[in-house]
This record gives structure tokens, C-alpha cells and sequence, in this order.
């Protein structure tokens, strides 16, 4: 190997211009830069960047050019040099962890869940019937973790985020315990499981700053730089399922998956890879009811085990072993039909109600939210707890001033179960608040809480809708602010929250989502406290979501039970709008009438449900009710999706980003490569408010590569693809060429 040790350390190098001088190829459209200028600095950085480069061509690319034994060399030797040098820390080129999403190859589904053995005799017997084998692993109670591994080796580890998209937590992910960086075949092969913490290690030392280990191993999960409050080696990972892609989406050089035709063979076929699975059992039986006992034996059996094991546990997870009948029975949107998680009964403690206060949600509800005297219940602190709606107030007939079981099962959000009766002044003594402070009240009088005529924050007149009371103003305040608010979480707008979006819509008239497409810069920057250039980002923000695929649209509105499971199914089967208009149109005409297609099929059987609703229903994941929903939720909005439409362009999937766009990084792909003059995150970050989306590997449908000191494999590849290239300097140039003004 030769040794490159004369370049400058990287904190001293100055941005280079794309120049006659440095430039050693000028394609059409295309720079490339020359490598490393000379410079003199000590081995040690050469060293440091060597490592860097062969760890990226080894994890991200599984292209090693150097043997494991002389990496390991590599790395001995800077540690010997330098013992506490950075590098010695990183892994390959993994992204900060969160700095980059992931599309999920296989979605990441939830289960379907349970608390009585009734639910489980039904799942057996009706849900799954014919079924004969039952795998039973215990509900680890940590967060969800998906490892990639490309010929064996971890390229890429992904939280699940809302199962269609996680976050990249690959650098985090390496340092849990049970995560191995190489399998003990080449396969590829993604691997699902939970990373959980230890109780022994939660209560020695993390017990004092949090409620509960599942908390601590997310938060340490998605820590950026080590500076959360756990440490990511106090982790464990233990699997669960396991994927392999099909033979497109393999490398070629990997072997076949293993023949397995259930999935106990595919988890000891992991125990010899060299991957821990969560413990199982196998139950079998030809008869549905022997099956359910034995299942339900199983489920006391980790009742009592529960106490003594070494990791939270909130359940058992119940599963078809066999793979032919998993995939026969399919999913729905959001869970597999093959699985059930039978949840341990609930926490349950007691409190007051002190207060019934009413909010205006995104689609109109308007929820009761009732204020309790703090009490503690599965590890948090409770003061708030949701009502749902007016039928639970009349179902539970709940007064201020009564004492009420409060309760919360596994990871759900705690809720009041029942009331016991009129509370006395001593319930609230002895609480305190999370922070610690002892909570200090009046004894409220005894009343029934107050049911409002009127929206809460639009004042106009509410509709009994079911258990709901709902506000029927589609431009209420209150409706805007929240639908908003979840179009800009849900688009990722960073640094479009709540105070800026109150802050609009008291100063500049924002009302709805389109109201965002048409603000100016003077709208922004007459705001308090509002400079230059957050004004120019906000912009930028907003910018980068004038092109927007179906699926995204849909999604980000926000409709009534369409989350983004659903919205992608629906947009991945109907891909154009005007499809799905008109199918809006006659979104509640009946089956014969104008629109409603024929009243009866082919063998003069009527039709329950109109033409348009049955093509949703068409799709997987898609029942009657949500099609209904989900075309009622567009015909309701059918003139602000007008509008929003008149703003913002819908594209496919696939297509490129428009050159006529005021901003020339809206929508394109840019990758980073070499040592660069700031931080990566940094330049990541330039990327994203311009609009542009960064990435950490080279493909032919790259737009951009940016290229520092010592750009190597990325640089080369690039290159073959025929991809634009700029240096840094000229990136910087490009960029503010195009800043909005
Ligand atoms: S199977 C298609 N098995 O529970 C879903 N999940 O509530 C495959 N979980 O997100 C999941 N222990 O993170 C499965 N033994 C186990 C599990 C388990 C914990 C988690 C998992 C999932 C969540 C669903």
C-alpha cells in the first residue's frame, strides 16, 4: 500500500475553485477535480483518511480493496499513534445518525393486538384457521431496529419511523451488543428485531433520569454524537424476522437465501449466522382449540416468567410458523394477518380529575382532554390524558372531582378506565409533578365537565358526528393550524413549527396549507424576531415541497384515519391524480346510479358498495371503511386540494427535478465525498434547506456529487455513471446563485 502523507490537515484547507489549473477533465456538464493537493501533514491524518476510505469502500459498498487483516493493520497502527484519534471511533462513512432517512425495502409493519385468551381462541380458530403451527416469542418492550446486510457485512441499520421510512442509525446501531458487522455467510439479508436494555444495567445506572429502559435505548438509538443519555453499548439487539430481497435487489455475487419453509428454520438458521434471536417456542396441533390452549398455557407461561426476565417484556407475540401460509394470508396496511400480540394486562393506579378542557384537532374533532392530579403509571407521570370524545364522557360518566382508575398497557398512551367515585381532599396529597415539585390544588368542586355548543377556537356552532363532536368550518383556526402543522411535520419542513405557524396566523393571515405556497419574504420577515435569513429558509422550506409525488400528498393531508401506510398502497395502485379525482366525484353515489356503475355483478348479485369504493377496496390494506373515508376526506377538501394543487406540482415516483424551478437543488440527489472543509452535517444541512436531498451512496440516478481532498471509489464511480461533479467551491457558487431573493 503506499502511504499518502503530505496533504494538509483538513481544518486548514481552503475551498478550491474548479479552475484551468486544478480541473484535469472537463466533460459536457462535468468537472472532476484533481485528488489530494500536496501539502505536508503528519501520517497520522493520511493514515486516518486511508481507514476512512477503505471503511467506506468495505461497509457502504462491500468493495474492499484490502484484506481484513491488513485493515486491521491500518487501524493498529493509528491507534498506536494516535490512540485517541476520531476515526478510531467512526465507522465506514455512516451518515449522523438521523441525518438521512431510509425507504424501508419491506415495510415495517405493527401487529395486531390482544388482552384476552377469547381474542386469541379467535385468532387461532377464525383469524389463521387451517393453521397447525404457532411460533410464540416473547414482546420485547425496546424499539425496533432493521439491519441491511449486503454479503454478509452491515451496510446500513434503520429505526422503523412510521414503518415506510425510518432513519439511518447505522453508526449507533454498530456498537449494540448483538449486532454483528459481519455475518458468518455472505448473504444478503435484511434482519428485524428489537434493541432493548438490560434491566440489571437500567436500574444500576440509568433509572434516576428516566422512566423506563425502552425510552433510553431510542433516545440512544438516534443520539447524534454519543450525547444522549444512554450509552449505545448498554444496548442489546435481539431478532425477530428475517427478509431476504428478491433476486433483483441482491447483489450479484450473493448466494440464494437458505431453503426454509417456516420461520423457526429461518431463526436457527440466524443462530448460526451468528445472530441472536429472541427466545421461541414451537406449538402444534391438527385441532384449533388444542392449539389455542396450548398457545394460552404458553402466554402464562411468560406471565410468570416476566418477573425474572433480564429485559422488559410486554407481551407474547403469537405467529404462523409457516412461510406458504404467512404469505397466503397477507397483510393488511398495517399489520400482518399472520400475527397477534397478546399484551400483559395494564398498569393500573388512581387519581383525580381536576379539569375537562376541549382542543380542535386536524380534522375537526373536537377531543376532551382531561387535567388529573399527577399519579405515576407504568413508569411516567401522568397530569393529561386524553378523553377521546363526548361518548366516552357519557360511557364513563365521569365527573370533576372523582376519583378515577387510570391505566396503561405496554407502550400505549394511559388512559381513565373507570370512575370509583367522589374524591375526598386527602386523594390529593403526597403528588408530585415529573420535574419533581410538589403539586399544590384547590379540591375542585364537584360538576359535570363542561360539554361546549361552540368550537373551542373558531366559536362556530359543532355537530354531534357518533361519539364526536366536530367542527364543521374548514377554515377553522384551530382545524388550520393543526392540518398545517402536520403538512410540515409529515414533508419534513425544518423549522416550521407550532410558534411560527401561530405566529402566521395571527400577522399573516396563514389559514390553510396553500396560504403557506403564497407567503413572501416581506410577509416573513415583518415577523418578531424573524431574520434574513431564517425568512430566506422558511422559504426554502416551503420551496423544496412544490413537487411532491401522490403518495406524499396524500399523506401529508392528514385525513382521517389515511396514515401513510394507506396513502402508499392507494398511490402506488391508482398513480395519478385524475384517477383518484374522479373517483371522488362519486365518492357516495350509489351502486346504479349516475356514477355509481352497475348495480349488480355479473351474476345479477347487487352491489353493497359504488364502483369508485370498490376500486379501493381492489387494493390490499384497503376495507370499505377507510375507502369511504378516504374519498369523503377529499371530497370535503376538494377545493383547498384545488388550490394546493394550483401551487405545488405532482410528479411520479421517478421523475427529475424541473430545471425551471427557481431553486436548482429542489428535488436532486447530491452525495458527498473526499474531506471536506466543514462538517458534513453542515453541508447536508446547506443541502436540505436548499431544497436537495442528500445521499450516501453513488448510483446512476444521482444528480450531484460534491468532491473534497481524497474523493476515491465515489469519485471513480461517479465518473463512470457520467455524473455531474463539482468541487466545493463551486457547489457554493451554485448555491447562491439560486438563494431566493
Ligand atoms: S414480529 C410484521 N416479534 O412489536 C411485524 N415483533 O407492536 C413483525 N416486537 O414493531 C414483528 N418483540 O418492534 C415481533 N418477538 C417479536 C417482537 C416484536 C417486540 C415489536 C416490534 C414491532 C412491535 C409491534
Amino acid at each position: 500500500m503506499k502511504w499518502k502523507t503530505d496533504f494538509p490537515p483538513t481544518s486548514l484547507m481552503p475551498f478550491r475553485k474548479v479552475n484551468d489549473e486544478n480541473v484535469h477533465s472537463i466533460q459536457a456538464g462535468h468537472c472532476v477535480v484533481h485528488p489530494a493537493s500536496p501539502g505536508g501533514d503528519t501520517e497520522i491524518e493520511a493514515l486516518a483518511l486511508e481507514i476512512s476510505r477503505h471503511s467506506d469502500l468495505y461497509y457502504s459498498h462491500a468493495t474492499p480493496e484490502i484484506s481484513d487483516n491488513e485493515f486491521d493493520l491500518l487501524v493498529e497502527r493509528l491507534r498506536r499513534l494516535d490512540p485517541t484519534h476520531p476515526q478510531l471511533t467512526k465507522v465506514g462513512s455512516d451518515p449522523v445518525p438521523g441525518s438521512e432517512k431510509v425507504i424501508h425495502l419491506f415495510p415495517m409493519r405493527s401487529l395486531d393486538k390482544a388482552t384476552l385468551d377469547t381474542e386469541i381462541i379467535h385468532f387461532v380458530t377464525e383469524t389463521v384457521k387451517s393453521e397447525t403451527r404457532f411460533l410464540i416469542q416473547p414482546k420485547l418492550d425496546g424499539t425496533a431496529l432493521s439491519l441491511e446486510y449486503r454479503l454478509g457485512r452491515l451496510v446500513r441499520a434503520a429505526t422503523r419511523g412510521n414503518g415506510i421510512k425510518g432513519e439511518d442509525v447505522t453508526a449507533n446501531a454498530r456498537r449494540v451488543i448483538g449486532v454483528p458487522e459481519r455475518l458468518l455467510e455472505p448473504v444478503d439479508v435484511h434482519i428485524r428485531g428489537e434493541v432493548v436494555m438490560p434491566l440489571e444495567i437500567f436500574h444500576r445506572s440509568y433509572s434516576h433520569i428516566s422512566p423506563n429502559p425502552r425510552n433510553l435505548a431510542s433516545g440512544a438509538l438516534r443520539q447524534k454524537y454519543s450525547d444522549g443519555k444512554a450509552d449505545v453499548k448498554d444496548l442489546r439487539f435481539f431478532a425477530y424476522d428475517v427478509l431476504f430481497p428478491s433476486h433483483s435487489d441482491r447483489h450479484p455475487d450473493a448466494p440464494q437465501p437458505p431453503p426454509a419453509s417456516d420461520d423457526s428454520s429461518h431463526l436457527e438458521w440466524l443462530t448460526k449466522m451468528g445472530v441472536s434471536p429472541a427466545e421461541w417456542d414451537v406449538v402444534e396441533s391438527l385441532k384449533p382449540t388444542i392449539s389455542s390452549t396450548k398457545i394460552i398455557e404458553k402466554t402464562q407461561k411468560w406471565m410468570l416468567k416476566r418477573s425474572e426476565f433480564p429485559y422488559e417484556i410486554d407481551g407474547v407475540v403469537i405467529k404462523v410458523d409457516a412461510l406458504a401460509q404467512r404469505n397466503e394470508l397477507g397483510n393488511t396496511a398495517h399489520h400482518p394477518r399472520w400475527a397477534l400480540a397478546w399484551k400483559f394486562a395494564p398498569e393500573v393506579s388512581e387519581t383525580v380529575l381536576l379539569d375537562v378542557s376541549w382542543k380542535t384537532g386536524r380534522t375537526g374533532v373536537v377531543t376532551p382532554v382531561a387535567k388529573v392530579a399527577p399519579q405515576m403509571v407504568g413508569g411516567v407521570t401522568v397530569e393529561h390524558v386524553t378523553l377521546h370524545n363526548i361518548g366516552e364522557i357519557k360511557r364513563l360518566g365521569i365527573q370533576i372531582c372523582d376519583r378515577v382508575r387510570l391505566v396503561r398497557r405496554g407502550d400505549v398512551i394511559p388512559k381513565i378506565e373507570s370512575v370509583i367515585g367522589p374524591a375526598k381532599e386527602e386523594d390529593l396529597k403526597d403528588r408530585f409533578h415529573a420535574d419533581g415539585r410538589i403539586f399544590k390544588s384547590h379540591f375542585p368542586l364537584r360538576r359535570k365537565p363542561p360539554i361546549p355548543t361552540n368550537c373551542p377556537e373558531c366559536g362556530v356552532f359543532l355537530v354531534e358526528d357518533g361519539a364526536f363532536l366536530r367542527c364543521p368550518n374548514m377554515t377553522c383556526g384551530g382545524r388550520g393550524k393543526h392540518a398545517i402543522l402536520y403538512w410540515c411535520r409529515f414533508l419534513e419542513m425544518d423549522g416550521i413549527g407550532e410558534k411560527l405557524v401561530d405566529q402566521l396566523m395571527s400577522a399573516a393571515d396563514l389559514k390553510s396549507v396553500v396560504d403557506l405556497y403564497r407567503l413572501d419574504f416581506d410577509q416573513l420577515l415583518a415577523l418578531d424576531r424573524m431574520g434574513e435569513r431564517s425568512a430566506s429558509n422558511v422559504l426554502l422550506q416551503i420551496e423544496k415541497t412544490r413537487k411532491l409525488t401522490l403518495y406524499q400528498l396524500l399523506s401529508a393531508l392528514g385525513l382521517p384515519r389515511i396514515g401513510p401506510e394507506i396513502s402508499l398502497s392507494v398511490a402506488h395502485s391508482i398513480k395519478k391524480w385524475p384517477e383518484l379525482e374522479n373517483l371522488v366525484r362519486s365518492w357516495d353515489a350509489l351502486p346504479g346510479q349516475p356514477n355509481g356503475g352497475p348495480e349488480c355483478d355479473g351474476e345479477g348479485r347487487p352491489y353493497k358498495h359504488n364502483s369508485s369504493i370498490r376500486r379501493l377496496t381492489s387494493i390490499e390494506g384497503v376495507g370499505a371503511l377507510v375507502a369511504e373515508q378516504l374519498l369523503s376526506g377529499l371530497a370535503t377538501r376538494s377545493d383547498m386540494i384545488g388550490e394546493i394543487l394550483s401551487e405545488i406540482e405532482l410528479i411520479d415516483d421517478d421523475s427529475p427535478p424541473n430545471s425551471s424551478t427557481p431553486l436548482s437543488l429542489v428535488g436532486m440527489s447530491i452525495c458527498l465525498t473526499g474531506t471536506l472543509s466543514m462538517p458534513r452535517k453542515e453541508i447536508q444541512k446547506i443541502i436540505r434547506n436548499a431544497g436537495g436531498r442528500p445521499v450516501s451512496s453513488i448510483s446512476s440516478k444521482l444528480d450531484l456529487l460534491i468532491v473534497g481532498e481524497n474523493a476515491g471509489s465515489k469519485l471513480e464511480k461517479a465518473t463512470s455513471f457520467g455524473i455531474n461533479i463539482v468541487d466545493e467551491e463551486a457547489f457554493f457558487e451554485l448555491i447562491s446563485d439560486n438563494q431566493p431573493t
